[in-house]
This record gives structure tokens, sequence and C-alpha cells, in this order.
């Protein structure tokens, strides 16, 4: 293992029986189905993808709110799977999450204080003064004032909300920080105030973020590397500026395309999907990408491609080297 990581994922897999169907007959939904990879402090891994595709999943497996079905996930150099009941709550702990509803995940009977000292009564034997010292310096951190420890949620702004939402996440000072799309309940003009106060937290506490967007702008401005999972597979995997500039699965392609905020040297051209994303209960054979795909061929949905090194990242496409340019659709009527 890299000395570095904070977390390494290997070949994570999380499969659920599932009952459908007029037999109620029971199948195996693959949520996710294969992922490898390294956090390290001061980093952000993005996750990217279609509603569906497993990032949820992913959260809950990083977190230990469920484990995997096979693979391994080592935290801090442990075996989370090996790990007795006492070092699993110190690992569990040292992962923490901040959800995308900053309404829905603060207890609105609660004022500040006490929701951001409450983890610190459960897990630690901080005395109450301790306590509040600790919640009014994380406050400070996080641009909170200090008449604020006293007010309950519903007095707060959708941003200061989310403001909240992290400090509470980091009072237990974890070392890695899973983020389930942070900012996209947050009016746009938030949006980049929150990205920048969890950037700054970032290099102050050296966290490891695992940070899950549909929006590949925001991905843009905060990932160091990018995840991009097909139907609970990787896709394509690797330093974000080199899948920016030069994306190399045509589902990156496309979704970089559909992103309006991103550059026009990456949006080559537009580009349309075809088809609707598959069902992961019936995934298509071969390449899980093949019938969207305008480049696929027989052996697509023949064979389905390994996750490879190509153009210093990973991909899973026979044809990553051959990079054609997208079929032109018909010119929309102006
Ligand atoms: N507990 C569960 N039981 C059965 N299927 C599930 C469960 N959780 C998630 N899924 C399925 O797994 C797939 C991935 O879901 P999820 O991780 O929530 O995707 P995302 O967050 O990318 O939208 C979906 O098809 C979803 O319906
Ligand atoms: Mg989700």
């Amino acid at each position: 293992m890299t000395a570095s990581s904070v977390l390494e994922a290997r070949d994570l897999r999380r499969h659920y029986r599932v009952r459908r169907g007029p037999l109620r007959s029971v199948r195996t939904l693959k949520a996710l189905d294969g992922v490898s990879f390294d956090m390290r402090p001061g980093r952000t891994l993005a996750v990217v993808g279609e509603s569906g595709c497993g990032k949820s999943t992913l959260a809950r497996l990083i977190t230990l709110i469920e484990p995997p079905t096979e693979g391994v996930l080592r935290i801090g150099g442990t075996d989370v799977s090996a790990a007795d009941r006492g070092s699993r709550a110190e690992l569990r702990r040292s992962v923490q999450m901040i959800f995308q509803d900053p309404y829905g995940s603060l207890n609105p009977r609660k004022k500040i204080g006490t929701i951001l000292e409450e983890p610190l009564a459960i897990n630690t034997d901080m005395d109450r003064r301790s306590r509040a010292e600790a919640a009014r310096d994380m406050m400070g951190r996080v641009g909170l004032r200090p008449e604020h420890y006293g007010r309950y949620p519903h007095m707060f702004s959708g941003g200061q909300r989310q403001r909240i939402a992290i400090a509470r996440a980091l009072m237990l000072r974890p070392g890695v920080v899973v983020a389930d799309e942070p900012v996209s309940a947050l009016d746009v003009s938030i949006q980049a105030q929150v990205l920048n106060l969890m950037m700054d937290l970032q290099e102050e506490l050296q966290l490891a973020y695992l940070f899950i967007s549909h929006d590949l702008s925001v991905v843009r401005h905060i990932a160091d590397e990018l995840l991009v999972m097909y139907l609970g597979r990787p896709a394509e995997q690797g330093p974000k500026e080199r899948i920016f500039e030069r994306p190399r699965h045509p589902y990156t392609r496309a979704l970089l395309a559909s992103t309006p905020r991103v550059e026009a040297s990456a949006r080559t051209q537009r580009v349309v999907l075809k088809g609707e994303l598959p069902s992961p209960l019936d995934p298509p054979s071969g390449c899980a990408f093949h019938r969207r795909c305008p480049f696929a061929t027989e052996r697509c949905a023949r064979d389905a491609p390994v996750l490879r090194e190509v153009d210093e990242r990973l991909v899973a496409c026979h044809y990553a080297e051959d990079l054609k340019p997208w079929p032109s659709e018909a010119p929309a009527p102006s």
C-alpha cells in the first residue's frame, strides 16, 4: 500500500438480492461491481455518473454503514472486515459524511451548539466546557458567528445550514469526508462559497474528500482525481486534468459534452446520448454502455472491456486508444 493513503478500496462490490416480477423470483442487483481507489490527505476524489450508477452505495460502504459483498476496504491501514468492535467504532468516526440536503440533515429542535457538541458528548470524554469551546472554534472555522451558537437550524439560510453540517462532520476530526452532492441543493451563487470553504478546510485539516456529484463543472473546481461510473463499474478513472483535457471513454465524452460550464476545448461537439440508462437488474451483455455508444461494434456487445491504463488514466473501453470524432447529429433547425 502507498504510505500516504488514508483509505484504500480494492475491488469493492455490493450486490443486493431483490425480488422482482410476477413470480417474485430473487435476482441479483449489482449496485457496485468492482471499484478500487486510494484516498490521500488533502486530496479529492470525485465520483460522477448518472443516477443509479452506484454513487450512494459506494458512500455507504466507505462510511461503514453497509459492508461490501466482496472486496477490501482499508482505513488508516486497517482492514475494516478484520477489525474488532472497538476499532471498527474508531474507524467509523474517522470517516464522516455530509449530505445533500442541509434542511433534512439537521434536527430542527436542537440549537447549533448542541448539534455540534453531540458527537463529542457521545464519542469522547470531553467535559461540557471543552465541548462548547470546540464547537465555538469549529463555528469560526466554517464562517459562522459566535451568536449563532444558541440559534435553531430554521433561522439559517441553505448555505449556512450546509456550513453547520460541515462543522458537525468535522467535530470528531475525521481523516476522510464523504460528501454526497453537498452543494446541488443550493443556489448556484451560494455553491461556490460552500465549495471554497470545503477546499479551505481540506487544506487546513488535510482532509481526504470523496466528493459525489453529477455536476462536472463543480467537479472540475474541486477534484484532484476522477472516478466516472456507469452501472456500478468504473468507465474511466484518473487525474482530473488528463480526463477533462482528453476524455477517452465515450461515456465520459458524453458527460463532459453535456456540461455547459466546462470550457469549449473539452466540449468538442454537442453530443447526444441515445437511449435510456439500462436497468442494473438486467445489464447489457459485453460493455454495459454499448447500446448507447455511437462507436460500439460486435466486440463491444460480446466482451466486457477490462479497466486498463491508457494515456495516464484507466479506461474500460476496447477502443480507448482510438479517439474518433463524435458522429455528428443532424443540425438543429434554427
Ligand atoms: N438497499 C438496496 N436494495 C436494492 N437495490 C438497491 C439498494 N440500494 C441501492 N440499490 C440499487 O442500486 C443501484 C445504485 O443505487 P445508488 O447507489 O443509490 O445510485 P446513485 O447514488 O448513483 O444514484 C440502483 O439501481 C438502486 O436502485
Ligand atoms: Mg445517490
